[in-house]
């Protein structure tokens, strides 16, 4: 489905005042993954309190071992440091990656912002060799920026 058609479905979701937070981004992580072909997980990991480490808060798809991840770690915590998207067309080409699946080809991982600090991200591995674009760049820095409106 195309990214444009799926905004306004974003939206509504975060408008959905009787559903918790963290029930909203779970809506919109299974929403992605249903909807795009090339979404195979995607999770929202937010910092830990003061720790230097994300905890992941919710996501679709199989369930992973890496929960937390200490900053400068794998793909999630060097986006935690350098407040940078990072898309990754060959997770086998990182040396600083944490696999969570065998099956996972890419990754991409956009940085979250209230308020001009990072805050958190949102990470979707893929079983697709580089299938990324800056479409996908775009239309997550939407969703976060969206998001981020509500938290
Ligand atoms: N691959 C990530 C770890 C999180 S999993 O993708 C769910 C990384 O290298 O940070």
């Amino acid at each position: 489905m195309p990214f444009e058609d799926l905004k306004p479905e974003i939206i509504s979701i975060l408008n959905t005042q009787d559903l918790s937070v963290t029930d909203r981004l779970n809506k919109i992580c299974h929403v992605l993954k249903n909807s795009i072909n090339h979404y195979d997980w995607v999770g929202f990991y937010f910092k830990n309190g003061n720790k230097l480490e994300l905890k992941l808060r919710t996501y679709a798809g199989e369930e992973t071992d890496h929960e937390i991840i200490p900053f400068g770690k794998g793909i999630c915590g060097q986006v935690a440091i350098s407040n940078e998207n990072f898309v990754v067309p060959d997770v086998q080409a990182q040396d600083n990656y944490i696999a969570c699946s065998i099956n996972v080809k890419s990754e991409i991982v956009v940085p979250l912002f209230k308020n001009g600090e990072n805050i958190g991200q949102i990470d979707i591995d893929s079983d697709t060799p580089d299938p990324f674009t800056e479409k996908d760049e775009r239309f997550l820095e939407f969703i976060n920026q969206e998001v981020a409106k509500i938290l």
